[in-house]
């Protein structure tokens, strides 16, 4: 919330899109704390989107969740082009293949506005190394689960923005727990 509050100044006017929200909760809470924005959950799994709702119960800036599969090439048309303000994920880029975050770039050079933000938070790897040890294990045992998962090395991610015109808008922010927050600006 403190970086979102940074990065959004409280006056912001426009829609946030967040990608893979999960049960919903961080979408609800970030709803309460920009009474401006008006917030666009969404899933791959449509399972998440009865929980979604729950958690934005009484919200009445959380639309209803959309599916959106980030590794598709192309969004849905209730996602069109240049709306948002901002695109947000939290913890998707390494609990899913590589094409998930490619898509999730391609699609918000899509979706966002000039100047819009692309705001990615999670583990990654900086500079091609681990942060700690704990961190390497934790990508050891999610290359177990699926050889496609893993960190991805902030680098990479960089690189891959860059070709749907999103820029790194600042160093990697450094967040409690050995994560970062990249965020990109669409020029
Ligand atoms: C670890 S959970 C994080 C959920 C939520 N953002 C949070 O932090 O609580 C990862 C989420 O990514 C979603 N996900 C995985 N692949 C995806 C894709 N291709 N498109 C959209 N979401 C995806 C999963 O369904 C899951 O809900």
């Amino acid at each position: 919330m403190e970086v979102l509050q940074r990065i959004l100044p409280a006056d912001s006017v426009g829609d946030v899109l967040e990608v893979g929200s999960g049960p919903g909760q961080h979408c609800a809470a970030f709803a309460r704390g920009f009474p401006l924005l008006r917030w666009q959950p969404s899933e791959v799994d449509e399972r998440f989107v009865p929980s979604i709702r729950h958690h934005a119960a009484g919200l009445n800036t959380v639309l209803e969740a959309v599916v959106i599969n980030a590794a598709s090439s192309t969004w849905p048309v209730d996602v069109p082009a240049n709306r948002f303000l901002a695109v947000v994920c939290i913890n998707v880029t390494h609990i899913s293949p590589w094409a998930t975050t490619k898509g999730l770039v391609v699609g918000a050079g899509r979706a966002l506005q000039r100047g819009g933000h692309l705001i990615i938070y999670g583990p990654f790897k900086i500079n091609g190394a681990f942060k700690t040890e704990s961190n390497e294990r934790f990508d050891t045992s999610l290359r177990a689960q699926d050889p496609e998962w893993g960190y991805r090395d902030a680098a990479d991610v960089v690189a891959l923005c860059v070709a749907s015109d999103l820029h790194l808008a600042e160093p990697y922010i450094e967040m409690p727990a050995n994560n970062h927050v990249l965020h990109f600006i669409k020029h």
